[in-house]
């Protein structure tokens, strides 16, 4: 069984009632059950937070011994050079999702610190984008 941790950032505990135009109607929480449910063979965890030292340090904490990591670093994305660092300094790989297409959106939302050190990055799919990034341990 592989174990993924899933890592949200700043803002993405209000998905279902943030710009649900842009974010959706439903809440992470009752996404992540199906998403449980349709990857039996996955253990996934999940934690978020506001800060980005918290994120930093669950990236330490479960880089060496996860299989996998799914990082929604929201807006720390593009400004963080310390999240950047974290994942390059951790073992486990980590894919970058975002569930709205950040290159149809504002130009400050375009460049990301994170993409070069991930494994790769998933962009646009709306809550799937984070099921697409599961699949994708999934595969050889
Ligand atoms: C986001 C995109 C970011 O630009 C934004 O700051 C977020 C959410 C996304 O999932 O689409 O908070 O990461």
């Amino acid at each position: 069984m592989k174990r993924i941790q899933i890592i949200n950032g700043p803002n993405l505990n209000l998905l279902g009632k943030r710009e649900p135009g842009i974010y959706g109607h439903q809440s992470f929480e009752d996404y992540l059950k199906e998403v449980r449910a349709a990857f039996p063979e996955l253990e996934i965890a999940c934690f978020q937070s506001n800060s980005e030292g918290a994120i930093i340090d669950k990236l330490h904490e479960t880089g060496f011994s996860a299989d996998g990591i799914v990082l929604n670093a929201g807006a720390y994305t593009h400004t963080s050079v310390a999240i950047a660092d974290a994942i390059s300094a951790i073992t486990t790989p980590v894919i970058e999702v975002h569930i709205s297409n950040v290159f149809s959106r504002e130009p400050f939302r375009h460049h990301s610190w994170l993409s070069p050190v991930c494994k790769g990055c998933i962009v646009g799919f709306g809550l799937e984008s984070y099921r697409l990034a599961l699949l994708s341990f999934l595969v050889p």
